[in-house]
């Protein structure tokens, strides 16, 4: 034997041992070694890599490919879209619930597949031919980042599937969360204390920090699992019947599933396995925030389709609230980047949830009134999952005789000018705009941030030195920075590889989506989600500048406010201004790709006329579910037209361009056929 067969042979018996004994560990749940063991065989397998890099296994769990911390993630679109769920909070609502699917399903007997809701990161992992192409975080459900590295860090995960059956499909993508198991988390805050570095809040902190981090070194020495929920394609089709069927044959390849998972016949059962989970949770090795029902049919899953971004087949069944006591030390005014005034109530620290709360927002003066709130009070303070604290109620018999009442101040807290709130509005604004710094760093901010242009190297403390060297007014100005390279180079402790960091990653930021451009432009109104929709509505920037209020509020998620604002910011000529020097800089994205599984993608649709068994609103959302763009005026793009009774000028003008006219029992039919109405 040559000494390279020899090494490579003890390389692939450790290898083989170490994925036995994750199997036992976290898919049987049995353990049939100690943890000290485990970490011998690891160690030597690690040491054998160390010496003999050129001769490292693909497979390995250690991760010492050779792998090299990245510049930045890149995007992926995600090919199914990994959406979300609606949430039920107590036995009503979970009722509630199953009496929609039963109206939706009649006389069909249903069964629910409960699961745990893990309180970690969701993920998709993609398998070609049984090994273990790619991992990308959930994102904004449809597009993750590429963490592929750092996956293959994760020890519980396989990298390469065989099964019993000998049968690995050609693909598989599977989905599910990495979480940090509660055991894991307090060693690693131990030892992190101990060194004297920052230790984590939450083992969900954790497992994102970990997970987000670039170099794979630091995730592999983390201890992350990954527990599978789902499988979102599978080729050749894997022929099973239920969710729970599903999970089986997962656990089949060595994926880890929940440690507690229930087929349960009628609601009421699913009601008992909450209570029976909710009295174990302290004794599971995992933080959950509740528990998923699933309709477990596949079948039955199909046919309820989806709402919007949710699945009718499924709900997240949460946990009640923590809350926890404390006091008001003071209450401070915020300026964000649109100026709004935002009271924040500093609070005297408080643990709630496994969380410390030492700052909470108050919202709006209303809200401060409507708690009477004031400095030196008790409150209560809940926070439930991940959902940011908040204030819940005042405790006044509590109440000491010095507090202090909170009024809204006249001016502006950072830049003295007069503050407004316009007559019907809940919100307060300083009146300062651009002048007021605030303002200006919080655009900047926005822009920058990791949802929008991403670029990572211009944090705080950069862009407050530059906005002093008065080297940045707007936003555009980031794209110029290079030509100031003998002034940046003056800012302390900022040597050429700092400059050259910064530059670099300005650069890797102008390619971007039109989604991520649209939310980084800081319009009021338009976060993340609508950005995203407009991006897809309107699929240019073009479309979108010159689109009017009728236009915009075709949108899902635009109302009639939004859309105003949406207008007035493309009607301001500083804006437009400041949007042209961003294109000029080179700003550039490819033309957003919608996701598939949208059989009416990229169509334009025209609604006109009565429809006689549904609101118009429906029609055009069943309609932009499947895809579609739903357009008020026909053109020869238009690709369908849906008339009801007295269609007017629209069925006539299709009519002559040759559209394909569609009436109200057709247009029905077509929705039954896609799952969007009921048969
Ligand atoms: S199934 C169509 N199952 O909950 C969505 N999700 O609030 C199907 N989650 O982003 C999701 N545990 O990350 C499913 N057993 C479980 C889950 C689970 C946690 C997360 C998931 C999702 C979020 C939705």
């Amino acid at each position: 034997m040559t000494q390279q067969n020899t090494v490579v042979a003890q390389m692939r018996q450790l290898i083989q041992i170490l994925a036995q004994h994750n199997h036992a560990y976290y898919v049987m749940d049995q353990p049939t070694i100690a943890d000290s063991e485990y970490d011998q065989l690891f160690h030597q397998l690690k040491a054998l890599e160390q010496q003999y890099p050129e001769w490292v296994q693909t497979d390995t769990p250690t991760n010492n490919v050779g792998a090299k911390p990245l510049a930045k993630f890149e995007s992926v679109t995600h090919v199914v879209p990994m959406l979300s769920l609606g949430n039920v909070f107590n036995q009503e609502e979970l009722f509630a619930f199953a009496r929609r699917i039963e109206e939706r399903l009649p006389n069909q007997k249903i069964e629910y597949d409960v699961e745990l809701k893990f309180d970690g990161l969701a993920i998709s992992l993609w398998y070609e031919n049984g090994a273990l192409v790619r991992g990308v975080t959930r994102g904004d459900g449809e597009t993750g980042e590429d963490i592929t590295q750092n996956v293959k860090t994760i020890r519980n995960l396989p990298k390469v599937l065989t099964h019993a059956s000998g049968m690995v499909p050609t693909l598989l993508e599977v989905r599910g969360e990495v979480l940090m198991p509660k055991s894991g988390f307090e060693k690693l805050n131990a030892e992190n204390e101990a060194k004297g570095e920052k230790t984590f809040a939450n083992p969900r902190n954790a497992a994102a920090g970990s997970l987000r981090q670039l170099d794979p070194n630091v995730a592999a020495a983390r201890p992350l699992a990954f527990y599978a929920y789902g499988i979102a394609q599978c080729e050749p089709n894997h022929g099973l019947a239920t969710m729970s069927a599903s999970l089986d044959w997962l656990t089949g390849f060595g994926f880890a599933v929940g440690e507690r998972h229930f087929v349960c016949d009628s609601i009421q059962a699913v009601q008992q396995a909450y209570e029976k989970i909710n009295a174990e949770r302290p004794e599971l090795s995992v933080e959950i925030d509740g528990m998923v029902v699933k309709v477990n049919d596949l079948k039955q899953q199909q046919q309820l389709g989806f709402l919007s971004r949710e699945p009718r087949w499924a709900t997240a069944y949460k946990f009640p609230a923590v809350a926890a006591l404390t006091t008001v030390e003071n209450i401070d005014w915020q300026v964000g980047r649109t100026g709004t005034l935002t009271p924040v109530a500093r609070l005297n620290p408080v643990a709630v949830g496994g969380v410390t709360v030492s700052n909470v927002t108050l919202h709006n003066i209303g809200e401060i009134h409507r708690l009477d709130v004031r400095i030196g009070d008790t409150v209560s303070v809940y926070r439930s999952g991940d959902v940011i604290p908040k204030v819940e109620k005042v405790w006044p018999e509590f109440r000491p005789n010095d507090t202090q009442e909170v009024h809204l101040p006249e001016q502006c807290p950072v830049c003295e000018s007069p503050v407004v709130m316009p007559e019907g509005e809940a919100l307060a604004r300083c009146s300062g705009g651009l002048y007021c710094s605030a303002q200006r760093i919080e655009a900047i901010r926005h822009f920058v941030s990791r949802k929008a242009l991403d670029i990572e190297g211009l944090g705080d403390r950069w862009v407050e030195s530059l906005l002093h060297l008065d080297l940045l007014q707007d936003v555009a100005d980031i794209y110029h920075l290079h030509e100031h390279r003998e002034k940046l180079l003056t800012i302390e402790k900022m040597g050429e590889k700092s400059v050259q960091n910064l530059i670099d990653s300005i650069e890797n930021s102008k390619k971007t989506t039109l989604a991520a451009f649209i939310y980084a432009l800081g319009i009021r109104g338009v976060g993340e989600t609508t950005a995203r929709m407009l991006a897809n509505t309107f699929q240019t920037l073009d479309a979108l500048r010159v689109a009017d209020i009728e236009a915009l509020k075709k949108t899902p998620d635009v109302g009639d406010i939004t859309a105003e604002w949406i207008v007035d910011f493309f009607q301001a000529p500083h804006n437009l201004e400041v949007l042209d020097r961003l294109l000029a800089a080179g700003i550039h994205w490819d033309a957003p790709v919608a996701p598939t599984r949208q059989p009416f993608n990229g169509e334009s649709w025209v609604i006109t006329g009565t429809l006689s068994q549904m609101g118009r609103d429906d029609a055009t959302q069943m309609l932009q579910a499947l895809g579609a763009r739903v357009s008020g005026s026909v053109s020869s793009k238009t690709k369908c037209l849906v008339a009801g009774e007295k269609a007017g000028s629209k069925l006539e003008k299709a009519e002559k361009l040759g559209i394909h006219v569609m009436n109200e029992s057709e247009f029905i039919q077509l929705m039954q056929d896609y799952g969007q109405l009921e048969a």
